[in-house]
């Protein structure tokens, strides 16, 4: 039977199995000190060579790192490291039993010790998941979607899904890629599943899809990704602010579950929480697009108003803040179709993006949604876009239309700032970006 090394601790005295890889070996010839992985975490095995049975030493003796591997022996907890156990290869008067076998010898492994560029990381992407900081990020992305999964059902959205074929654009027609799709023409993979959504809460209220969506971006930057998971959250009869009170709750509920359950991650990755534990318990800073503006200017930046933020102008709002800031109500013309004009003053939208602290970024982008059939009309005109192609998505606004807002997280944004990586392709098993399509 096979024990998970992360159980180590219940077994403390009992004779156990693993099966993982060899992380790393040191050995002086008559004892060796082996590093096991078997995914739920890391164990050292100790072998001493006396007493051993002949065949169980020149395997260990043999094995080389990535060998994947079958050690049988006796639990200890170390004696110095606490929450540390320990592997003592050597045979018990009970059972006999400790063993080492090597399931297959591995070659002399391309990723060493010594510090790798990261173009030869990234062409070795398939193998440079299995190292220590990988697995990490691997495991804070887990968490941060399965925290994802369980706060919006706490707050009754259901996952409906969207598809990624699609026929036209959600989030302006630039960064569309395009696919021949068979005697239909072109199909687009999709940028966001929004619109979808926003149907499907005409079943089910409150719902979310979660999945990768597509940008043909030409940004190369630390934060950008050509195909990218996101998730958006949709719901019926919740207006802006509810909108991004339900953001700013989501936000702390993943922040609050991978400070639980990820400190070991957090360890490896030597990355300090104090700033992720100082936000959970304020409340998150709201400002206008007017006052970002303005307080962008005195802080230096030339950005003018009816501009879109860049990277800098993101960090300057944020540098001296400990909690992330919405940006709200922008100026309709920078905006997509869909959003929704402030009663309160018609050049505006009722959106918002949400700006991560720590050199996050954007994180999430919201908004209400226009749910007036003449004025979306007009947007969409006002936009250059097809009346036809949105039909469907105007009939939603024909039968039964109600207020609602929804908005977009971007997974591999959050998970950066949460594992502090520093490029949003270490946050994603295979990250494609616009010079990455392989492995
Ligand atoms: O702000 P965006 O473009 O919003 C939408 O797509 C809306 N339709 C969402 C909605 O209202 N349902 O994208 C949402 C989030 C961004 O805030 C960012 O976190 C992430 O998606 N994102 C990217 N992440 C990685 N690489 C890219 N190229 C990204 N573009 C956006
Ligand atoms: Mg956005």
């Amino acid at each position: 039977m096979q024990t998970f090394i992360k159980d180590l601790s219940t077994e403390v005295g009992e004779e156990v199995t693993i099966k993982g890889w060899l992380n790393n070996k040191r050995s002086s010839g008559k004892i060796a000190f082996l590093e096991i992985r078997d995914g739920s975490g890391f164990a050292q095995a100790v072998a001493v060579k006396e007493g051993l049975p002949a065949e169980v030493w020149e395997a260990i003796d043999k094995t080389t790192q990535e060998s994947s591997v079958e050690v049988t022996g006796k639990v200890t907890k170390h004696p110095k490291q606490e929450g540390v156990y320990e592997l003592q290869i050597i045979p018990s008067a009970s059972s006999g039993q400790a063993s080492f076998k090597i399931i297959q010898l591995a070659q002399e492994y391309p990723i060493s010790k010594k510090d790798h560029g990261p173009e030869f990381l990234m062409d070795n992407r398939h193998l440079w998941l299995r190292s220590k900081k990988q697995w990490a990020i691997l495991r804070i992305r887990d968490t941060v979607e399965t925290a994802i999964n369980k706060y919006l059902h706490s707050e009754n959205f259901i996952r409906t899904d969207s598809p990624i074929f699609t026929p036209n654009a959600c989030e302006g027609t630039t960064t569309l890629f395009p696919v021949p799709y068979f005697d239909l023409g072109t199909a687009y993979l999709s940028q966001s599943g929004q619109l979808y959504i926003e149907a499907a809460i005409a079943s089910v209220g409150r719902c979310y899809d979660f999945g990768p969506v597509f940008r043909a971006e030409k940004s190369a930057t630390k934060r950008h990704l050509t195909e990218f998971w996101m998730m958006d959250a949709e719901a019926a009869f919740v207006e802006h602010d509810e909108n991004l009170k339900i953001q700013e709750n989501l936000v702390k509920a993943i922040v609050k579950k991978c400070l639980e359950d990820c400190q070991q991650e957090f360890k490896i990755l030597e990355r300090d929480v104090t700033a992720l534990r100082v936000m959970v318990d304020k409340p998150f800073v709201r400002y206008t697009y007017d006052e970002a503006i303005k307080k962008l200017n005195k802080l230096g930046s030339d950005i003018k108003h009816g501009e879109d933020l860049g990277n800098d102008d993101e960090g300057l709002l944020t540098k001296d803040s400990d909690v992330p800031v919405f940006i709200e109500k922008w100026p309709k013309n920078i905006k997509p179709f869909y959003m929704k004009i402030d009663p309160g003053n018609s050049d505006l939208v009722l959106n918002d993006d949400l700006i991560g602290i720590e050199g996050a970024g954007e994180l999430i982008g919201g908004s209400q949604r226009e749910d007036d059939y003449d004025l979306l009309i007009e947007r969409i005109g006002h936009e250059g876009l097809s009346e036809k192609d949105y039909e469907w998505y105007l009939d939603l606004r024909k039968y039964g239309s109600v207020p609602h807002s929804g908005f977009g997280i971007g997974v591999e944004r959050v998970v950066r700032w949460i594992s502090g990586a520093e490029h949003i392709r270490e946050c994603v098993p295979f990250p494609r970006t616009i010079n990455r399509l392989r492995p």
